[in-house]
């Protein structure tokens, strides 16, 4: 694991979307995770920013969500399909029908969780999912206790994740309590993995999950497995890491970030 301290948000944000747009320009028929979530906003500003400007191109490029809310149909304001037409789609050169999210809406639970599955693995894997944290440690939505090794399923989300989405619901008890989410297993098998973590009340959970034991407590610190992932922070979000002098280090000397300073 890499981890980037940036001074500002914005920088964070900047860093995150650049590392993406690199990626797809290196390898247009890339196949890009994606994550929904305030964090991920001002990130989809910026990819769609640089593809106006011929920055990057997604024609040829292929995204899978991490999670969908079930019960939300696409046109629900508050589903991730909606987040992620709004967001993101409506304004970059992308083929809809190359943009993937659980079906919020599906009969069958098992079955879709298994589709979603096949689908991932039957375009050959996904090149770098980019993931955000949640205030109780998840990714996706794989609350405390989530199998490491899960795959894509439904889960019921804990009171914490409850908390922290419900203010986007009118009434807020609308929100439903269960979503479809890959499983740690499924990111895991991600080529790349890039974290952004942005904002004061997130550094506690950051320390615990970059630094803590791995533990299905804390879903996010699963990443310590993975031998490809980059985790990006503000000053804000990193205030709780211990090695930062160690991380500033490495992004200021090792010449893979030189481009990046
Ligand atoms: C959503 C997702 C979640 C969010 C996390 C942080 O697709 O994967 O794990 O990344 O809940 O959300 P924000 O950015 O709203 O704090």
């Amino acid at each position: 694991m890499e981890v980037i301290i940036r001074p500002t948000t914005q920088e964070a944000v900047h860093l995150t979307a650049r590392l993406i747009a690199d990626a797809i320009n290196a390898k247009p028929e890339f196949k890009l995770g994606l994550a929904t979530g305030a964090t991920m906003e001002a990130v989809y500003a910026d990819l769609a920013a640089m593809n106006q400007r011929n920055e990057v191109d997604f024609s040829l490029v292929k995204t899978f969500n991490l999670d969908e809310y079930i019960g939300l149909p696409p046109e629900d304001k508050n589903s991730y399909r909606y987040y992620m037409n709004y967001h993101l789609f409506r304004h970059i050169n992308i083929d809809i029908r190359n943009t993937n999210l659980p079906d919020g809406m599906a009969k069958d639970e098992v079955a879709e969780g298994e589709r979603y599955e096949a689908a991932i693995r039957d375009c050959g894997g996904i090149d770098l999912q980019l993931l955000g944290i949640g205030s109780d440690g998840h990714i996706g939505f794989n609350e405390p206790i989530s199998s490491l090794a899960g795959r894509t399923r439904s889960k019921a989300l804990t009171p914490a994740t409850y908390a922290q989405n419900s203010i986007y619901f009118n009434p807020p008890e609308s929100m439903p309590r269960r979503a479809f989410t890959m499983g740690v297993g499924t990111i895991l098998d991600a080529r790349r993995i890039i974290m952004l973590i942005t904002g004061a009340r997130k550094a506690g959970i950051a320390a615990k999950a970059l630094e803590g034991p791995v533990t299905s407590m804390v879903t996010g610190s699963a990443l310590q497995l993975h031998p490809r992932t980059v985790v990006i922070l503000d000053e804000a979000a990193a205030a709780e890491l211990t090695q930062k002098e160690y991380y500033n280090w490495v992004f200021a000397n090792e010449p893979e970030w030189a481009q990046y300073r």
